[in-house]
């Protein structure tokens, strides 16, 4: 007698769900009912982000896991596989950012966020994509931003990851077009999450000027979006309009107003000096000498 395969339950596999966008995106799929799987590094977090879901009407399972390990999402698979599970949607949120000229910030650390935010969503994403398209159902939802519209100086490697998350999303969702399996790229603006704090980016001028929305009404409108199989949203009036403004703008005169609105005078001089943006670069003498 053959046995038969038990049936693998479907699930939505949070990866940055332990919180800001992803956990709140966790809360919206649980709103419906589903299994949600959630994988971050900090285990408080992931248990707090599951009483959440629990909450919400869903069921949780957490994984913790560092995505900078090269084995994350073999790992990730084998907890799904030990739990009967199948990745129904991938919502990969896991994702940092960094703000100052990139002469100036440390290498590892930007390393780090081409690895994060490039490489560990492109392998999750290559990772399971392909049963979805097998199964002819389910999707990826990938954390872009408004910064993958144009360049941005003193964010610089940030607005490049996320320019590729862009690109990477909106060619995918045609590919997988005809299957029955959708890919979505959610571009908010500044969402008001540790990740401004982390960043640094609160503290510049660009992201003062810009309203911050809530991560539920980012993560209610990405759910929606996604669910509806949009290549792109948008969340928000103030971000599609600074979407517009940045795709439509040249660039000679968008990127150097954006890396004046991201540096802040105490910033480290971009020249290699050691001194402050300020005291250096920046000061009255260096701008007549310059003129
Ligand atoms: N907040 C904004 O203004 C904003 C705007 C546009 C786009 N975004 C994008 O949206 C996404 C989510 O941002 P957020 O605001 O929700 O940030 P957040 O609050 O800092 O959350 C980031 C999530 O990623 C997880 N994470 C970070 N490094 C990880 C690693 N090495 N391994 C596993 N998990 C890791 C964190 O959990 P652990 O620390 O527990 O691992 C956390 O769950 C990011 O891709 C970000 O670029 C944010």
């Amino acid at each position: 007698m053959i046995d038969k395969q038990p049936e693998l339950r479907p699930a939505v596999v949070v990866v940055g769900g332990s919180r800001g966008i992803g956990r709140a995106i966790a809360n919206v799929a649980a709103g419906e009912g589903a299994i949600v799987v959630l994988v971050a590094r900090s285990q408080e977090g992931l248990a707090a982000a599951a009483s959440d879901v629990r909450a919400a009407g869903g069921e949780a399972f957490v994984l913790p896991l560092d995505l900078l390990a090269a084995d994350a999402s073999t790992r990730l698979q084998d907890f799904l596989a030990a739990n009967g599970l199948a990745c129904e949607v991938l919502v990969n949120s896991a994702g940092y950012g960094l703000r100052g000229a990139a002469t100036t910030l440390p290498i590892a650390d930007q390393l780090g966020m081409v690895d994060l935010n490039i490489r560990a969503l492109t392998d999750m994403t290559l990772h399971f994509l392909p049963g979805m398209v097998a199964r002819g159902r389910g999707g990826v939802l990938n954390l872009g931003s408004i910064a993958g519209f144009t360049p941005g100086p003193n964010m610089a490697l940030y607005y490049a990851s996320k320019a590729f998350v862009r690109s990477f999303s909106e060619a995918l969702h045609q590919e997988v077009a005809s299957t029955g399996v959708t890919v979505t790229c959610v571009a908010p603006g500044p969402v008001s999450t540790e990740f401004l704090e982390k960043s640094g980016a609160g503290r510049a001028a660009l992201f003062k000027i810009l309203p911050k929305l809530g991560s539920d009404y980012v993560a209610e409108r990405a759910w929606r979006g996604f669910k509806s199989g949009r290549r792109l949203v948008v969340p928000g009036l103030s971000a599609k309009l600074v979407a517009f403004v940045a795709s439509s703008l040249p660039s000679a005169i968008k990127v150097p107003l954006i890396g004046r609105l991201q540096r802040r005078s105490g910033d480290l001089c971009p020249c290699g000096s050691g001194k402050t943006f300020k005291e250096c670069c920046g000061s009255r003498r260096a701008r007549r000498g310059a003129a």
